[in-house]
């Protein structure tokens, strides 16, 4: 039967003389169109990401949230794990879940079963994956004070930041420079806690070239020094600080004016670059008396949020350019 056949049989019993049965013909054929449209879609669903991952074994609103959260690649990916992972839903609310390391979570996650959700994000966001580290990069110098110096992130030996300033004498023990608002925020910040602790912050390291920092590496436990090209010390940006009453740095991470200056520095621009608890996500050893200059806005977002440097700039400066 052609479709030319079936035009003249609806006609003919849709005409005036058949008009009895142009309801019910009509009504068969919207139910025919009904059911085809409903199969369609259930072929189309059944080939969704929502509908695979569901067949895992997740719930409908979990298969959902994952379809959402996650390209067509990674999709593919869990599903062709052709099993229910625990934490690929609960990893998707973590705080700074970005989309692209979803994979790298799941893997580490693998080989370390005790990591908490948070730290499996913090230190695959600052890319420490299980397959191994990311590739090391130069570090991108455009982004001024926000520039990122770490382990994968390196500063060519030749690179000097323009316009080094040097320390008041009373603040160093030995010739210190770094950036201008660097000296200008520890000068504020010096003031304010000889007021309230009665103690003088003192710069014991700043600005150190590509070539001082292979002398203070080879000479220094390297939990506590990067090799050289890495260390954020090469861009004037960053300042040891202890004080005239603990000049030794661990009597002055005990110290009332150690306590004031890591509670108060982000008022000043100033972040704890190597935080107690981060020592497994950045790879150093907690450093009391290293103070990194990232600007007022964002040190104090770091310090309200509680992350590293490194964990803000993969997820505020990274992934949004990405997006
Ligand atoms: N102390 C830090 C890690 C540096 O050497 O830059
Ligand atoms: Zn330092």
């Amino acid at each position: 039967m052609t479709l030319q056949d079936v035009k003249r049989l609806f006609k003919q019993y849709t005409s005036r003389e058949h008009s009895w049965l142009s309801v019910p013909i009509t009504a068969a054929t919207l139910l025919v169109l009904l059911v085809f449209v409903k199969s369609c879609q259930g072929i189309i669903y059944s080939h969704s990401n929502e509908c695979r991952i569901y067949r895992l074994g997740y719930t409908i609103d979990e298969a959902r949230a994952l379809a959402a959260a996650l390209s067509d690649e990674q999709a593919d990916s869990l599903v062709a794990r052709g099993e229910h992972d625990t934490i690929a839903y609960p990893i998707i609310g973590q705080r700074y879940f970005i989309a692209k390391n979803f994979d790298h979570y799941l893997a580490l996650h693998k080989v370390d079963t005790a990591a908490s959700l948070a730290d499996i994000v913090a230190i695959v966001n600052v890319g420490d994956f299980p397959e191994g580290a990311i590739q090391a990069a130069h570090c991108d110098t455009s982004k001024g004070y926000l520039m990122l110096v770490n382990g994968q992130h390196f500063l060519d030996e030749s690179y000097k930041p323009d316009s080094l300033v040097l320390f008041k004498k009373s603040y160093c023990y030995e010739e210190q420079k770094a950036l201008s608002p660097v000296v200008e925020a520890f000068k504020a910040m010096q003031q304010e806690c000889k007021k309230e602790t009665d103690a003088q912050l003192m710069v014991n390291s700043a600005y150190r070239s590509y070539k001082q920092q292979i002398t203070t590496h080879k000479n220094n436990n390297k939990r506590y020094v990067a090799q050289p090209g890495n260390s954020e010390h090469q861009t004037g940006l960053a300042i040891d600080v202890t004080s005239l009453q603990h000049p030794e740095k661990w009597a002055f991470d005990k110290s009332k004016e150690g306590v004031w200056m890591r509670e108060n520095c982000h008022k000043y621009g100033f972040i704890l670059r190597y935080p107690e608890k981060q020592s497994r996500i950045l790879g150093y050893s907690y450093e009391p008396w290293h103070l990194r200059y990232v600007g007022k806005d964002v040190a104090k977002q770091i310090h309200d949020e509680d992350i590293t440097f490194d964990e803000y700039y993969a997820y505020y400066l990274e992934r949004q350019q990405a997006q």
